[in-house]
């Protein structure tokens, strides 16, 4: 028997199942603390593309706590400005700000801000089933209902549009819209990948309306869809660009990326004590250059590629769709979720619900060839149970 953590502990909001005690990572490998390992088919919540403790970050963290830890954004460090230099020398020229964070949803704070501010309008057209974080502004683009009802009244002046319905898009951007916030592929929301159709109507009808076009990146970057960037699919460029999650090989880090015209246009301040910290800065230029050296989004094609060879072949009595870019899949079933993926835990496979009815798997891009052939094993034998 393995190890599992009381019912009932002191973490505000923890599920009140017993969840399993994970205390070590090696590759896509999880082990829990009675020394079961178990393959991580979910990226530790997305922010594990090069694991949970891939040795070329954590030896920069380690190597940057030692001489400093922690430097207020009022000062300059030479580590901060390499990571940011590093992270636009592999985005396209019209880029060339970053507003460093903590996390995804201080991301998209920021783009928001941002956005309001340099257009002086107030309004946000954002996607049905988006996804975009838990604090206000974020929670205000986020849909579904269960994340927003408990918190109301959210911010005025967001509204959402049908996801891929490019006239409904065009008819809600207006001479009062500051932003349109967009995943790439809705993570969260089930595994939508946006059409390239619907992008570009998004860049066309904020151009149109003076507004800006934001990409919410932070599940879809770096790497995971086959391309470093998911907007490199469609080669619509947002002005606004948020990222998170795997930027810093797993430890806290957010990114908002604007153009130095967007910059000039921003009034008023924004600022974070930890944004941009040494320690962050440092495990980001580790993790970049990882991702960069061992090709990780070639990677996360080619495996992406064979899964879907594989999982196309689910029976339709239990499949309704497979779909997903890259490394970022989802399987929605025509049942409930949830007992697919205890069956998966019991055979030593972790992976993530995207929904009630969405088996989401987001590998580390790391992951070896056996262990993904054998987590696609698992999750085939899984579903194609009676
Ligand atoms: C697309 C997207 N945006 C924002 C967030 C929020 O990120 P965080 O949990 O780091 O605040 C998430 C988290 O899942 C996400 O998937």
């Amino acid at each position: 028997m393995t190890e599992t953590e009381p019912a009932r502990g002191p973490e505000f909001g923890a599920p009140t199942r017993p969840r399993r005690r994970l205390v070590r990572a090696d590759g896509a490998r999880l082990r829990d603390d009675a020394g079961r390992s178990y393959v991580d088919l979910g990226a530790t919540h997305g922010a594990g593309s090069l694991g949970a403790a891939h040795p070329e970050v954590a030896a920069a963290i380690a190597r940057q706590a030692a001489e400093l830890i922690h430097l207020g954004s009022g000062y300059a460090n030479p580590v901060r400005t390499e990571f940011l230099e590093r992270l636009l020398g592999l985005l396209p020229p019209a880029f060339g700000r970053v507003f460093l964070s903590n996390s995804g949803t201080e991301s998209v704070e920021a783009a928001i801000k941002i956005a309001r501010s340099a257009t002086g309008r107030p309004k946000v057209v954002a996607a049905m089933r988006g996804f975009h974080g838990r604090t206000y502004g974020a929670l205000s683009a986020t849909y579904r209902k269960e994340f927003r009802e408990a918190f109301e009244p959210l911010v005025p002046e967001f509204v959402h549009v049908p996801f891929n319905d490019a006239a409904a898009l065009d008819a809600a951007v207006d001479d009062r819209t500051a932003l349109v916030l967009l995943e790439l592929v809705q993570g969260e929301g089930g595994v939508h990948v946006a059409q390239p159709e619907f992008l570009a109507a998004a860049r066309a009808a904020t151009d149109r309306a003076g507004a800006l076009l934001g990409f919410d990146e932070v599940q879809t970057g770096i790497a995971r869809t086959g391309r470093l960037f998911a907007f490199e699919h469609s080669g619509v460029v947002p002005d606004l660009l948020c990222l998170a999650k795997s930027l810093a090989g797993g430890f806290p880090v957010g990114a908002t990326v604007t153009t130095p015209d967007v910059e000039r246009r921003f009034r008023g301040s924004h600022h974070s004590t930890f944004g941009g910290n040494p320690l962050a800065c440092a495990a980001g230029i580790a993790a970049l250059e990882v991702v960069v050296r061992d090709r990780l989004a070639e990677r996360a094609a080619r495996l992406g590629a064979v899964a879907r060879d594989r999982l196309d072949g689910l029976p339709a009595a239990r499949v309704r769709e497979v779909r997903g870019l890259g490394l970022l899949l989802g399987i929605e079933l025509r049942t409930p979720v949830a007992p697919f993926l205890s069956a998966l835990e019991e055979r030593g496979f972790l992976a993530l619900s995207a929904g009630a009815t969405v088996l989401r798997l987001l590998p580390p891009l790391v992951i070896s060839d056996d262990d993904w052939w054998a987590g696609l094993d698992a999750v085939t034998e899984v579903l194609g149970r009676g």
